[in-house]
């Protein structure tokens, strides 16, 4: 458990990989972990309360071996899943029995899990779709905002993340993460530029080695374009991002998916576009 500000300094590059349905697994989130950069899965992913024990009880000791090697290692998150979950309340004893160290919640208010993980010392971050619900996650207790954005992969925003952010930063200057449209290091830069702390890949890291997706799924997202990203209507009601046709479902980023490769690969290959965009960004003002 950490305060955002010490989650934010532990990190090598300002990127969670994002929870995902069907996709994360202990696998996944160990590698972002062991990249420098933020793992996080939805409990739901986790078919029982003893599977989780289990995910986290794996995850945990891979983070602390690497740690006692002495590498670096980025935080871990928990997704808290609202609406339709009947085993909030346990997912949360469990989760902050296992030390995460910040919890994301989504499809729903966080009004009834901020109290016991604030408690507990864990920061919470909302992921929210609108001004109105900004507004009512912070009210809630949220210390921080996912601001889903048009084009995100999973359930979508509508908004455009470049005024959603600037909206937001009116009245709220905490913990700010961008979901959607992040393809690479140079839109991660353009995250920060506009005044976002961190942001999510998501269907990035769907094509690794290590995400559970089918090697179907993968490959498709290697083959897939931009325009071939729509939004349907998921079984839940909730809009998503899917590739035509129906075979499965990705965010507009899908253009930055090349190869389907490593997580170390990935993380890599984004930090350099990083530090060349920023770099550019430097030498542009003088
Ligand atoms: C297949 C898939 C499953 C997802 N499942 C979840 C989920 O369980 N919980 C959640 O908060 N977000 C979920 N998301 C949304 C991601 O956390 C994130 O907002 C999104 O992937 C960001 O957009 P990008 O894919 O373009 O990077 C999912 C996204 C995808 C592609």
């Amino acid at each position: 458990m950490a305060t955002f500000e010490e989650v934010r300094q532990s990190l090598d590059l300002p990127l969670i990989c994002a929870p995902m349905t069907g996709v994360s697994g202990p696998e996944l989130v160990t590698a972002a972990c062991l990249a420098g950069i933020a793992g996080s899965f939805p409990t739901r992913n986790c078919e029982t309360p003893e599977q989780l024990e289990d995910w986290l009880t794996r995850i945990q000791a891979a983070r602390a071996k690497a740690r006692d090697a002495g590498a670096h290692v980025g935080p871990l998150a928990a997704n808290i899943i609202i609406r339709g979950n009947r085993r909030i309340a346990e997912d949360i004893a469990t989760v902050i029995s296992h030390g995460v160290d910040f919890v994301i919640t989504s499809v729903g208010s966080p009004k009834d899990v901020c109290g016991p993980l604030n408690d507990a010392g864990i920061c919470v971050l909302a992921d929210v779709a609108s001004m109105r619900h900004a507004e009512l996650a912070l009210e809630a207790g949220a210390s921080g905002l996912v601001l889903l954005s048009a084009g995100a992969g999973g359930h979508t925003g509508w908004a455009n993340g470049f005024a959603f952010a600037r909206a937001v930063r009116r009245t709220f200057d905490g913990p700010l993460v961008l979901a959607g449209g992040v393809s690479d290091g140079v839109a991660l830069w353009a995250a920060e530029v506009l005044g976002y702390d961190l942001a999510y890949m998501g269907t990035r890291f769907i094509a690794t080695n290590e995400s559970v997706a089918s090697p179907e799924w993968k490959q498709t997202l290697v083959d897939v374009e931009f325009d071939e990203i729509e939004v349907a209507m998921a079984p839940n009601g909730v809009a998503a991002s899917m590739i035509k046709g129906g075979r499965g479902s990705a965010g507009h980023s899908v253009s930055g998916v090349r190869r389907v490769a490593s997580v170390a690969d990935v993380v890599a290959e984004t930090a350099s576009e990083y530090a060349a965009a920023r770099n550019a960004t430097r030498v542009r003002l003088g």
